[in-house]
């Protein structure tokens, strides 16, 4: 499902928002490597490999399945934000269910990019007829909480020790779902 939408943000940037493609692999790359620089708050982190090209080109193909959208947020040409949601699995029993991701880099953070990109995404997530949109977030990231929460997602559960961090803490993780088309069938 295709998306490419200008918005202006509350500071008076011009933010883009569209679907990715292969060619914004590079950038990408670039893009991936500084947010999970910045931040403790995704699996991938500075204590792993950083990402390379072919990877992020084969992950950029599993985004061409129909029910998988990835978009990205760009100011000035550079991309700033995404946002992932992907089909849990093609079985039958788990095909209501989307997995969710989002970032934006921190110099961007506060300017309203990753709530223009969350009306967007729950509006696709809907038309791709999913029934909810599934994620995990650190107890500790209460700005995506807060995010979250004013999107209307609900806490569903809690994962003990979700991350082990680089000196040996560890962080819990809660389970947070936004139920969608609550009377259709996929
Ligand atoms: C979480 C994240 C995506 C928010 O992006 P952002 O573009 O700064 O968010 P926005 O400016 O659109 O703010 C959206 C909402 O976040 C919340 N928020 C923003 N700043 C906040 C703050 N300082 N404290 C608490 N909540 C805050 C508010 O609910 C805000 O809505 P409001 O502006 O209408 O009050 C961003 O901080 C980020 O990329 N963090 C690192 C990656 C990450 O944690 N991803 C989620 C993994 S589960």
């Amino acid at each position: 499902m295709k998306l490419n939408k200008k918005t202006t943000l509350k500071n008076g940037e011009v933010l883009t928002l569209r679907t990715a493609k292969l060619e914004d692999a590079p950038n990408l790359v670039d893009y991936y490597n500084q947010l999970y620089a910045e931040t403790n708050n995704f699996t991938r982190g500075k204590e792993d490999a950083p990402l390379v090209l072919k990877s992020e080109l084969e992950y950029l193909k599993t985004q061409n399945l129909p029910r998988n959208v990835m978009l990205v947020a760009i100011i000035n040409k550079t991309i700033v934000g995404h946002v992932v949601i992907s089909e849990k699995s093609s079985k039958m029993k788990l095909k209501h269910r989307c997995e969710f991701t989002i970032g934006v880099l921190k110099q961007h953070w506060g300017k309203g990019i990753a709530g223009k990109m969350m009306m967007e995404i729950i509006k696709l997530a809907t038309n791709l007829n999913y029934e909810q949109i599934d994620l995990v977030v650190l107890k500790s990231n209460t700005r995506a909480i807060e995010l979250y929460n004013s999107f209307g997602f609900e806490i569903t559960g809690e994962i003990k020790h979700s991350f082990k961090m680089a000196d040996g803490s560890y962080e819990d993780g809660i389970f947070m779902t936004k139920f969608l088309n609550l009377n259709k069938t996929v």
